[in-house]
């Protein structure tokens, strides 16, 4: 059995982190610059987006195929199924979350562009539909912080409080 999750998921969780940040804070700061500048804040939230979900959806596969690294010394059975279940609400969320934006774009109905490619639309808007989505994506996307906010907690806490190898499967070599 591995001690370590492999070097592809470590890769894949990290930059799913960083592009995370990325679409969040694209959204979240878009105010701060100029009016002209927003359709590169929107194409950083999109391009982000849409690689978050190609990449969770991947981990996903790779995660069903192989088990994680067990964790030393090895805590209660009800935190490894709480841990468990908490793995997968982060999966569904940044996999459902990006779909939803898809969706919302989609149903616009007018031209849109993400990795710098003009990007398939309805023939018709649906602005009925996107106002529905909007608001699902928003509240996903605050539901969003407040679950990796209890992840990143969770992973500090097994680090500096149990101290246990929890944080250290999930590094990458050199940081361990
Ligand atoms: C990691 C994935 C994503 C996260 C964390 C995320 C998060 C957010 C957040 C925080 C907002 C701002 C909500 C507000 O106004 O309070 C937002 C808005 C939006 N997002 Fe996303 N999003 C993600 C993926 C996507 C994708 C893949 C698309 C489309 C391809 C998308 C399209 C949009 C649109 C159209 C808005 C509304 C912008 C407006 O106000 O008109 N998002 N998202
Ligand atoms: C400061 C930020 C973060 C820290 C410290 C962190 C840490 C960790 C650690 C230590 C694990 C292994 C937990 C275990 O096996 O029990 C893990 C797993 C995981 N993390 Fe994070 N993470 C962070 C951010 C994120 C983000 C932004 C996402 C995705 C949006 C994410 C998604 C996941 C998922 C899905 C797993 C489960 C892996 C599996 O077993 O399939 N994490 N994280």
């Amino acid at each position: 059995m591995r001690s370590h999750y492999s070097g592809i998921q470590i890769a894949i969780h990290w930059l799913v982190f960083l592009l995370v940040v990325i679409a969040y804070c694209a959204m979240e700061f878009r105010g701060l610059a100029p009016r002209s500048y927003r359709p590169y804040f929107n194409i950083t939230h999109v391009s982000c987006g849409i690689s978050v979900l190609v990449l969770m959806v991947a981990r996903l596969l790779v995660r069903l195929k192989k088990p994680s690294p067990p964790i030393v010394p090895k805590p209660a059975p009800m935190m490894t199924g709480l841990a468990h279940l908490g793995h997968l609400v982060i999966y569904l969320l940044f996999i459902i979350l990006p779909i939803l934006g898809l969706l919302m774009m989609y149903n616009r109905g007018g031209p849109w562009v993400a990795f710098g490619f003009v990007m398939p639309h309805a023939a018709e808007s649906n602005f009925e539909l996107v106002d529905t989505l909007k608001e699902y994506h928003i509240t996903l996307a605050k539901l969003g912080y407040v679950v990796l906010g209890l992840h990143a907690a969770a992973a500090l806490l097994h680090h500096y409080v149990f101290k246990d190898n929890t944080l250290l499967r999930m590094l990458p070599k050199r940081g361990r």
